[in-house]
């Protein structure tokens, strides 16, 4: 874990609430993981007092960039900053996905900003040689943030890109896409869709982390303000510490 002050190289408008800022970051990029994730300080000044946690979005050499959506005051401010400005970044911090597993074909959910970590899951996921298919939802064409990427399906609630419906549907409408493939699933998005994705592993069997979000402070396990509880035990994990990827079937959202 590392904390300093980065120079922003890029900040990239990517829709009209999302953008990308890439920073020089070697030794947070050399420790970095996909899944993990960087708690920000937002300005300089006192207020916003706490980060704002943000997923690993690519590692590329030394650099480190961050996809962003604007949801209220710290994402504001950061939405502004430009070239030569600097930011504080605590990280990486928390467990990322796990990709050493001997599956074959990685089925990846992205709902809206839910697709942030993807990236650098993807190019991680590419060296180890299996397949990828990306299924990327959003609430209408404006708001859906495309990879690019080969393999890519869309969904749009309003049908504007891709299927009419939401990312579940997507999935369930392709589902002969990976039946009878050795596949684990990873998804990030809102809490209602990855209550839906549990639905779907669970009921069909299918190894699957979801990347979790809550409000943070610390973001390494001090304050305890980002309880999850535990499926199997009375108990509660830290999302900051112990996930936030977690195995779809240890917690209960
Ligand atoms: C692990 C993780 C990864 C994430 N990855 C991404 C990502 O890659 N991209 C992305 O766009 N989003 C991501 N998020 C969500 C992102 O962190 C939030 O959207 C962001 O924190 C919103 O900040 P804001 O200041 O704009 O919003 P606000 O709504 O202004 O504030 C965010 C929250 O912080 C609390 N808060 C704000 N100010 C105070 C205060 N003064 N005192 C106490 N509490 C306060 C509020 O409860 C509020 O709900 C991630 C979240 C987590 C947990
Ligand atoms: S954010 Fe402080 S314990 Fe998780």
């Amino acid at each position: 874990m590392t904390i300093e002050n980065y120079v922003i190289l890029r900040n990239k408008k990517l829709t009209e609430k999302t953008f990308e800022l890439t920073i020089d970051a070697p030794e947070l990029a050399r420790l970095s993981e996909p899944g993990q994730f960087c708690n920000i300080k937002v300005s300089g000044e006192l207020i916003p007092l706490l980060r704002r946690p943000f997923s690993i979005s690519q590692v590329s050499g030394t650099e480190v960039t961050f996809m962003i959506a604007v949801t209220g005051t710290g994402t504001g401010i950061l939405a502004k900053k430009q070239t030569g400005d600097e930011l504080n970044v605590l990280g990486p911090l928390g467990k990322g996905f796990g990709i050493d597993d001997t599956f074959e074909t990685a089925i990846l959910i992205a709902g809206g900003i839910g697709v942030a970590p993807f990236p650098f899951l993807i190019n991680k996921l590419k060296e180890q040689g299996k397949e990828i298919i990306l299924f990327n939802g959003a609430r209408n064409s404006a708001e859906l943030i495309k990879l690019n990427f080969e393999n890519e399906l869309n969904s749009t609630d309003d049908g504007s890109a891709g299927l009419k419906g939401n990312v579940i549907d997507l999935l369930h409408a392709n589902r002969k896409l990976f039946v009878n493939k050795n596949v684990k699933v990873f998804g990030c998005g809102p809490h209602p869709m990855l209550k839906a994705l549990q639905d779907y592993c669970s009921t069909g069997n299918l190894n699957c982390e979801i990347s979790v979000e809550s409000n943070m402070a610390c973001g390494f396990g001090i304050c305890q303000g980002c309880p999850v509880h535990s499926a199997s035990e009375d108990k509660y994990y830290l999302i900051c510490k112990d996930g936030p990827v977690f195995n779809s079937r240890d917690i209960i959202l």
